[in-house]
């Protein structure tokens, strides 16, 4: 085990489990939120181990994991097999299942149904859905069955026909003022916290002034409460690169590639196997097996 891991192992004792209420609390003390994407249960761990506030498990799952071109063909059972390997390895975070598209969209009754397989299947302790004030009755419901929900407004990549592609919003002052109505009135029906998704700064962080629940940014500027990336954004493993908002820390693409060329090598050149890697029998028992099989 190396010393960043047990460092962090001996953190999690005095450690305590992230809530919507430490969620609430951070923005209350003016603390930055920290938030990002797992969807396995290694991933999970270490981002709990790191210190991590939130964890999401996003659709984002169906482009960056399961090689999808967009968000739209993941469902439920998809997201919920993910959601339970990342609630197995993420003890104290507070983890976030991604509706995925059309598993709220149809009815509000149908939202609650699956939104509540996110916590007795899927290990997660809330949800987010994406839309505005279109979706005010299904917020509704899901809070008052006692699940907590995130909002997620600006760009919605699972209207990316509606909206004509993964393009910024709220660019004109008409587009802000809805989204700030939506912002509030997501807030009015019960959300614990808000992803903004590419929109302009200065509206983000007005959005934020103007909210008394935590803004989530990405594609947002820093004037969010706290701030969302995709992991694999983060670790540069996904082959398409990443986007312009988001900070890249490492290329695991390449490194994980370059990792896969030398055991190929190895293979094919007989330097591994080696001598340290294999088991033997002892000589009295191959003595044995030979006299046996001549
Ligand atoms: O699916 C996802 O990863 C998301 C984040 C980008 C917020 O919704």
């Amino acid at each position: 085990m190396s010393t960043t891991v047990l460092n962090a192992t001996d953190l999690t004792s005095a450690r305590k489990k992230f809530t919507t209420r430490q969620f609430q609390g951070k923005k209350e003390r003016g603390e930055r939120i920290t938030m990002l994407t797992a969807y396995d249960y290694p991933t999970a761990l270490l981002m709990d181990q790191a210190g991590i506030d939130t964890i999401l498990v996003g659709d984002s799952l169906g482009m960056v994991v399961l090689g999808y071109e967009n968000t739209l063909p993941v469902t439920m059972e998809e997201m919920l097999h993910h959601a339970k390997a990342v609630g197995r390895g993420a003890r104290f975070a507070l983890k976030i299942g991604d509706m995925p598209f059309m598993s709220y969209q149809v009815s509000p009754q149908e939202a609650v149904r699956n939104a509540g397989r996110f916590l007795q299947e899927g290990g997660m302790d809330a949800v987010k859905l994406e839309g505005g004030s279109e979706r005010l009755d299904c917020v509704r419901l899901i809070v008052a069955a006692g699940i907590p929900v995130m909002g997620h407004i600006g760009l919605t990549p699972q209207s990316i026909h509606q909206l004509g592609g993964f393009r910024a919003q709220g660019k004109t002052a008409a587009a802000a003022q809805r989204l700030l109505e939506d912002a509030l009135a997501l807030q009015e029906a019960g959300c614990f916290g808000l992803v903004l998704e590419s929109v302009p700064a200065r509206l983000a962080a007005l959005l934020t002034a103007r909210l008394d629940i935590p803004t989530i940014g990405i594609g947002a500027g820093a004037g969010c409460d706290g701030q969302v990336l995709v992991s694999h954004d983060v670790l540069g493993w996904f082959e398409r690169g990443s986007p312009r908002f988001s900070r890249q820390y490492a290329n695991l693409h390449q490194l994980v590639g370059s990792v896969f060329e030398q055991y190929i090598q190895d293979v094919e050149t007989g330097s591994f196997p080696a001598v340290e890697h294999q088991t033997e029998m002892p000589d009295e028992e191959w003595a044995a097996l030979i006299k046996r099989i001549g």
